[in-house]
């Protein structure tokens, strides 16, 4: 076996090159055996530790189980073999929590990285060409560890020297169809080091019932709940203090966004906490609930303008009053949060025959999101088209949200660079709404990263029963509703109506 090392070889080289009178014979370095032996010997042992460090519970059992055979016998064994699975079987039943966290994740996790990412992650990684397969040698990133929970894979990897992020962004198609996964998430986790994330399911793909009505206890004006992320979690979208940004095509499901945060707001408008005012150009939307608005409901495109000068005056008030005094809003009865809610901002905005009305418009839009933050005034604006010759102003959205859209430019043009490259495929959303409306990418001022969310499916019962339980007939007895400018004034909340009076 060592009378010939491979080294040897070189002395039979037969050059197939024509014209070459030299060979280089290769420098060979006997080893002796006993050198290989030892290296051969010290990479067992070292093989050993490293799964007993990596795999503790998965090495114990089975040698655990020797032992009882050797000292107690084989009875025994086979009666801890069938003690343990049905140990583990009622604590699943009993604690199903906790199993999972300590057992049930760390086993599947196991099991997926030998049966899925360790099988596949040769011919993963050289035919999406990040790996190398050079003069026969595989040179391939790291893959090091694997983690479960209840929605994802999360699969930590070792870049190869001298690869970048975006290497591995273009590739999660590639990543996804390799392992199986219908997506692949990437992100970094330190220099060099990324964690692919790979859904196992997907908790978005029916719709949800609408969010329950907050209780009217505790009415606040912190984060919504609308939905649900990709990973089980609920959305909560932030609307005080910053505002929103809604792009969708028609179908898409703008209008769950926009009912759903209503929806969640309805206990702090009952208290005088917030105004949701109500701007529906299409008439198509929040017509629907008109009575949730009272006054401040505008449809007319001159009415709109109208409207939002008067939420600017509105703001250079407060902006007034709080000068020097405070830096940042808290809602009170004297000052609630006004949420400015447009749908298909577009129709008053690009789509406005009327040049004077356009331009009051949009310099009221860009006054309210460049100045109300600080203040007190939110707005949230939902639209169909996002290129810039119809929405200029939308990089003054600090959160924004794309929902199905047609095209995959548009994609950045919403949610800001690169986010389609960070996994927003907002423009692979299935147009059937049973499957896709709804679902869309929210990107956050203070996050690059994009999230997978489904809003919650407000239907037109759950509008009635909204509007018959916090309209303005029910909050205050006096008010009939469907106000002209000229109602309200003494009930709390009305400050619009009041002002404008
Ligand atoms: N969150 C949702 N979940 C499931 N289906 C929805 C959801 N939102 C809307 N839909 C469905 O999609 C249709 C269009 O929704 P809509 O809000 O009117 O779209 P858009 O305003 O973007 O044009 C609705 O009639 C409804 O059937
Ligand atoms: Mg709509």
């Amino acid at each position: 076996m060592f009378k010939k090392l491979p080294g040897d070889e070189a002395r039979n080289l037969v050059s197939t090159t024509p014209d070459t009178a030299v060979v280089f014979r290769p420098a060979v370095v006997k080893t002796p055996a006993f050198v290989t032996l030892v290296i051969w010997l010290f990479r067992l042992v070292a093989g050993l530790v490293r799964l007993v460090v990596r795999h503790p519970v998965a090495v114990a059992v089975p040698v655990g189980l020797g032992v009882i055979w050797i000292v107690y016998g084989r009875t025994m064994a086979l009666v801890v073999a069938g003690f343990v699975p049905a140990m583990g079987l009622s604590w699943f039943l009993l604690e199903r929590d906790s199993f999972l966290r300590l057992v049930g994740w760390r086993l599947l996790a196991w099991w997926r990285l030998v049966f899925v990412y360790r099988r596949h992650w040769q011919p993963v990684m050289v035919i999406s060409g990040l790996g190398r397969h050079l003069r026969g040698r595989d040179y391939l990133p790291h893959l090091r560890r694997v983690t479960c929970d209840a929605w994802a894979d999360r699969v930590s990897v070792k870049m190869l020297a001298g690869q970048a992020v975006k290497d591995w962004a273009d590739r999660a198609e590639h990543l996804a169809h390799g392992f199986g996964a219908p997506s692949c998430r990437v992100a970094v986790a330190r220099a060099g080091r990324l964690v692919l994330t790979f859904p196992r399911r997907d908790p978005l793909a029916v719709p949800l019932p609408a969010v329950p009505i907050p209780g009217d206890r505790d009415p606040g004006v912190g984060p919504v709940e609308i939905g649900r992320c990709e990973d089980g979690r609920p959305l909560r979208l932030k609307v005080h203090g910053t505002h929103v940004l809604i792009a969708g095509a028609t179908g898409a499901g703008k209008g769950s966004y926009l009912w759903g945060t209503i929806r969640g707001l309805l206990p702090a408008m009952r208290a005088g906490l917030v105004q949701v005012w109500a701007l529906d150009p299409k008439r198509m939307e929040l017509s629907f609930g008109r009575d949730l608005f009272g006054s401040r409901y505008a449809a007319d495109p001159a009415e709109c303008a109208d409207l939002l000068e008067e939420a600017v005056n509105v703001m250079q008030g407060r902006a007034d009053r709080f000068a020097g005094l405070q830096r940042s809003h808290t809602p009170t009865t004297d000052d609630p949060f006004i949420l400015v809610i447009v749908d298909e901002v577009a129709f008053l905005t690009a789509y406005q025959p009327d040049k004077h009305l356009r331009q009051r418009i949009t310099a009221a839009l860009a006054t309210l999101t460049t100045q109300g933050r600080a203040v007190g005034v939110g707005i949230m604006a939902a639209l169909q088209d996002p290129r810039k010759e119809v929405m200029n102003i939308r990089n003054l959205f600090p959160d924004k949200i794309a929902l199905r859209l047609d095209e995959s430019e548009q994609v950045d043009m919403v949610l800001g660079d690169g986010a389609r490259d960070r996994g927003a495929l907002a423009d692979h959303i299935s147009p059937i709404p049973h499957r896709g409306a709804g679902v869309g990418y929210l990107r956050l001022e203070t996050s690059p990263d994009p999230v997978r969310v489904r809003a919650a499916y407000v239907s037109d019962a759950d509008i009635r029963d909204m509007v018959q339980r916090y309209g303005s007939a029910s909050t205050d007895g006096t008010n009939t509703g469907n106000g002209s400018a000229s109602t309200g004034g003494a009930a709390e909340g009305y400050e619009y109506g009041s002002e404008a009076a």
